[in-house]
């Protein structure tokens, strides 16, 4: 009697350790080691690829896994199927993984984190359905040529740096981040297309050839563009923004943000050697500095009423006055120390650094003025064909 009860004890605790091994934490060093959680259709744990896996890993029947996917140096790695994968709760984590070229996950929609750095064979994703749902997401060294498959509607950090094939990036489903975007270090002609993006928080470009976001209302935080390669910007619904900058785009010609009035920072346009206009005619506050220098001929600064920072304005060819800001100055409309020179050999940034990054102290104005003006024509066969877009390629 007792023995045959010690059986069945010893039965019941043998299935229940062999459940738990099987639908909780798994460490997976081999295909078998994924089988043995094939038959879990929910994952209670970590899924942890052992960096000694090796070859083609195939998750079966697994629909959901709450906690985490994290592979880290697995160098022998090549692909990770898994055709019934809904959800990971957690991380979606891989590192190092060298020879990783296949993610195959037809189902995944939802996932806690998106973590993946140093997948440098890794170059497209087959998400037929596509990510939806993710807080944070970082892609850097990767392979990857676009981002198809993630479709997200919101996302938290979005940083995608140092993709040196990634030439386009269209997110058409997102329409809320609450974190820091930033691109930088792709590769130099990526496109960037958020056509339904409406709030954001810090949004940051580097080495980019264009980007669009026409429907853009708001950001929270800073939007900055360094070393771009396009033409015009143009930003149609943003009403404000914390910091703007844009500095050392050498191929933009034209800024407009029509309905921009609140800057609840600095804002500085500096080193954006083919600028002609600047349009800011909603303009009415900046909390922080304007800080304007470069070779553009154009300023529309209509409706400033309120500059509780300092204002540098300088140009090599401005084709506006200095007046009005002047009154500003004397009225206390505009608060911190103040400059403005509309035609300057040698237009400053507020720090006394070059506003331009050619030296003019020696060139003639009219050598300049014509470069700028001849480079104003180029954008004018675009403008036409392009309609909400914000920037283009030239
Ligand atoms: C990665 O794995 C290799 C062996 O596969 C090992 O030599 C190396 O130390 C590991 N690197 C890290 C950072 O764990
Ligand atoms: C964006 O997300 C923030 C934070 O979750 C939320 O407060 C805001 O309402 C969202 N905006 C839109 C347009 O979805
Ligand atoms: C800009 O805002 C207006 C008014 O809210 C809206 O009707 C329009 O669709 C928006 N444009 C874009 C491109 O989102
Ligand atoms: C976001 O922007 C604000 C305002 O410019 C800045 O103070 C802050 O450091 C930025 N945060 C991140 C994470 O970039
Ligand atoms: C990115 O742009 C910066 C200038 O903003 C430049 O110094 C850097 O070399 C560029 N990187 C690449 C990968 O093009
Ligand atoms: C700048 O772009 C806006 C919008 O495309 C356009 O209306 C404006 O005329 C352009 N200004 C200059 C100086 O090219
Ligand atoms: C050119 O620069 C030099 C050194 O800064 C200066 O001595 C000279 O007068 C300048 N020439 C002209 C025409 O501005």
């Amino acid at each position: 009697m007792s023995l045959i009860r010690y059986f069945f004890h010893a039965l019941t605790v043998a299935q229940l350790v062999f459940a738990e091994n099987s639908c909780g934490d798994v460490t997976i060093q081999s295909q078998s080691d994924a089988d043995s959680i094939s038959g879990c259709s929910a994952l209670s744990g970590n899924v942890k690829i052992d960096e000694t896996f090796s070859g083609d890993l195939i998750i079966n029947s697994v629909q959901k896994v709450t906690g985490s996917i994290i592979a880290n140096n697995a160098t022998q790695l090549t692909s990770i199927i898994a055709p019934s994968l809904e959800s990971i709760g957690h991380s979606f984590s891989l590192t190092s993984c060298t020879r990783l070229t296949q993610l195959n996950f037809a189902d995944l929609t939802s996932v806690g984190e998106i973590y993946w750095e140093a997948l440098p064979a890794l170059q497209s994703l087959t998400f037929n359905t596509g990510v939806t749902e993710a807080g944070d997401v970082t892609i850097t060294n990767t392979g990857l040529q676009n981002l198809d498959g993630i479709s997200l509607k919101t996302v938290g950090k979005f940083q995608i740096t140092d993709n040196p094939n990634l030439k386009k990036i269209n997110i058409n489903n997102l329409q809320n981040a609450t974190d820091l975007v930033d691109f930088a270090g792709n590769w130099d002609k990526l496109e960037i297309e958020l056509p339904n993006l409406g709030t954001a928080y810090n949004m940051t470009f580097r080495n980019i050839s264009s980007v669009s976001m026409p429907s853009l209302e708001k950001l929270m935080g800073q939007l900055g563009f360094w070393g771009t390669k396009f033409e015009s910007f143009f930003a149609p619904n943003l009403t404000s923004a914390a910091d703007v900058t844009f500095n050392d785009n050498d191929k933009l010609t034209n800024i407009s943000m029509p309905e921009l009035n609140k800057v609840i920072g600095g804002f500085v346009i500096t080193r954006n050697d083919k600028l002609v206009g600047i349009e800011l005619p909603a303009l009415k506050s900046v909390t922080g500095a304007i800080d304007f220098s470069g070779t553009f001929d154009k300023v529309d600064l209509g409706s400033l009423e309120e500059v509780d920072g300092g204002f540098n304005l300088q140009s090599t060819d401005g084709k506006f006055s200095c007046e009005n800001f002047d009154n500003m100055k004397d009225t206390h409309t505009i608060r911190g120390t103040y400059k403005c020179k509309a035609v300057t050999d040698h237009p400053t940034n507020s720090n006394g650094k070059s506003g331009t990054s050619t030296f003019h102290g020696n060139v003639s104005s009219t050598g300049t003025s014509n470069a700028a003006s001849s480079s104003a024509a180029v954008p004018a066969t675009g403008l036409a064909a392009l309609f909400f877009a914000l920037a283009q390629l030239v």
